[in-house]
């Protein structure tokens, strides 16, 4: 745990991440398991989350109550895998606004490719949360999060499952100003740019695909 990279060490995340890690675990089981994870992973990155008041009658007497400012957050996914965490997101905060970056990862150069773009307006007035469970090379992030700061974002902050010190340092080095939380922080990148110990191609697991 640094300044930049908060790991989120519950015994919840843990003991599911470890199911999810088992190759075994079938794609369902997967895909529920990073359901729930996120909702955990949620709490701990808007701990710190813009609040506005409204005024509600109690059974007993009427009252300025504390509510989240929904509309000013924005979550993004990055496409595809960022949907398993996007999708838990929104389960916890319904009223965030929603956006995607499509980059797929060539397996050569191991460098992202961009083949969608579309995030919410006023994107400078928002807490944008980008999420992709993998933070890996750092290629895909760092290059997701350079469109989404031209599209104006200045207050960026970056939730995955898993990061890779190599992909952390990336991050650190692109996006000193963009604070990361993950559930662990694994070993090291293989020579296929995989996360070690990991758990896999994450999209692939998801989906069932390979
Ligand atoms: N993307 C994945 O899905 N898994 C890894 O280990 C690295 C990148």
């Amino acid at each position: 745990m640094t300044d930049h990279c908060t790991v989120v060490n519950h015994p919840l995340v843990q003991h599911k991440l470890t199911i999810m890690r088992d190759k075994a675990t079938p794609t369902a089981v997967f895909r529920q398991l990073l359901r729930e994870i996120s909702h955990l992973l949620a709490y701990e990155v808007t701990r710190d989350l813009p609040m506005t008041t409204m005024t509600i009658d109690t059974p007993i007497q009427p009252m300025e109550a504390p509510t989240l400012d929904g509309r000013k957050l924005a979550l993004v996914s990055i496409l595809r895998a960022g949907n398993g965490l996007l999708d838990g997101m929104l389960d916890l905060i319904p009223s965030a606004r929603v956006g995607f970056v499509g980059l797929y990862r060539d397996e050569e150069t191991l460098e992202p490719v961009e083949y969608y773009f579309k995030v919410p307006a006023e994107l400078d007035t928002r807490v944008v949360i980008a999420v992709d469970p993998m933070l890996a090379t750092g290629n895909s992030s760092v290059a997701a999060i350079d469109r989404l700061k031209e599209a104006g974002a200045t207050d960026v902050r970056f939730l995955c499952l898993l990061a890779s010190p190599e992909g952390v340092a990336r991050m650190k080095e692109a996006h000193p100003d963009v604070p990361i939380t993950t559930a662990a922080l694994d070993e090291r990148l293989n020579e296929k740019g995989y996360i070690v110990p990991g758990l896999g191609d994450a999209g692939d697991r998801m989906y069932g695909t390979k």
